[in-house]
């Protein structure tokens, strides 16, 4: 299967008071055709500057340090503005989490679509209205034909949210980014979202990259998931490898934490002891080290790199064996 999205080494930097420091460090992982990914970690991972960096919106004082991103086949860090602002709404396009930050409060939703879809392709007004009426029945907005007339404030969060993934639909891009999009409805509607996006990504053949912080959203929605932690990928595998096996002790202790209504509620949540390091101050070797239950020495020492292991990709030198066993939690 080709892969609509690839990621090679992709470094991303900050200023700190110690100069620059990584945020996004040697990051690579490829996203198939018609494949839903989803990237999961705790705050400050590096989750939304990975997807900033594939919509070419990383800007000063944050800056991509090295890698490579392939859409379709075509590199595209290294495109002029002008040549990228053609893929960007076209090839890739992005689901943001507030959708108001997405939208001119003061101009008509439809107004807003018949503009997005204008600008991907040269077509008359009468037809980027007929175009937007549909796309905002294909988001299961009722009443299309007048709705388009509404403004952003007439609208419930929800349907915004529906709105918002119009216009990232517009433009008929391969490649969905969704960060955090569904994090702030409710979860009934969150369902609904989610499930019109799983939808149209199969009618349509996009990839998608669902960015969340939620793990039973991102096992239920996705294909794959991707495991962030204090800039490294540290995980990536299909969602019963990730969910049922993980081989990562940070993913084991990620779904320990999970808060699990069914189980008990008098039971503690379990939390991971000590807090995710700050960019300044990264260990050195294993960047999960300090937090690990299963530490040894070399993991102090040295950056365990990303390998095949039973299956999935996984940065730890005692995968297998913590694997094999089963003895990792
Ligand atoms: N403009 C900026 N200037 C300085 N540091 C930044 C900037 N943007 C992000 N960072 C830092 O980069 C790191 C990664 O940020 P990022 O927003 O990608 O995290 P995230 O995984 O999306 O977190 P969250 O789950 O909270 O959204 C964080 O430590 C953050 O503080
Ligand atoms: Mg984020």
């Amino acid at each position: 299967m080709t892969s609509s999205l690839v990621v090679k080494n992709l470094s991303i930097s900050v200023p700190s008071s110690k100069g620059r420091v990584a945020v996004v460090d040697n990051v690579s992982f490829e996203i198939p055709a018609g494949k839903k990914v989803g990237m999961v970690g705790e705050s400050g991972s590096g989750k939304s500057l990975t997807a900033y960096a594939l919509m070419r919106l990383i800007k000063n004082p944050v800056s991509i340090d090295g890698g490579e991103i392939f859409l379709g086949g075509r590199e595209i860090l290294g495109l002029s503005p002008k040549d990228f602002r053609l893929l960007r709404g076209n090839e890739i396009s992005m689901i943001y989490q507030d959708p108001m930050s997405a939208l001119n409060p003061i101009m008509k939703v439809g107004q807003q679509i018949i503009e997005s879809i204008q600008l991907h392709s040269p077509v008359s007004k009468a037809i980027a209205r007929k175009t937007a009426i549909e796309l905002l029945a294909s988001v299961g907005i009722p009443e299309p034909e007048s709705r388009i007339d509404s403004y952003p404030f007439e609208m419930s969060g929800g349907m915004l949210q529906r709105v918002v993934i119009a216009i990232a639909l517009s433009g008929e891009p391969q490649v969905l980014i969704a960060d955090e999009a569904t994090t702030a409805l409710d979860v009934t509607t969150q369902d609904r979202v989610l499930t019109l996006i799983d939808k149209l990504a199969a009618e349509r053949g996009l990839s998608v990259l669902l960015i969340t912080h939620d793990l039973g959203v991102a096992a239920q929605f996705s294909d794959e998931i991707m495991v962030m932690y204090a800039g490294k990928l540290v995980e990536n595998g299909s969602v019963n490898q990730i969910f049922s096996n993980p081989a990562h002790p940070y993913t084991k202790a990620l779904l320990d934490s999970r808060c699990d209504y069914t189980i008990d509620v008098n039971k503690p949540i379990n939390s991971i002891a000590g807090q995710p390091p700050r960019p300044d101050n990264r260990p050195t070797g294993c960047v999960f080290s300090p937090r690990c239950a299963h530490v040894q020495d070399q993991c102090k020492t040295s950056v365990p790199p990303l390998t095949s292991s039973q299956g999935r990709l996984t940065a730890c030198f005692r995968a297998d064996e913590l694997f094999q066993v089963g003895s990792a939690n």
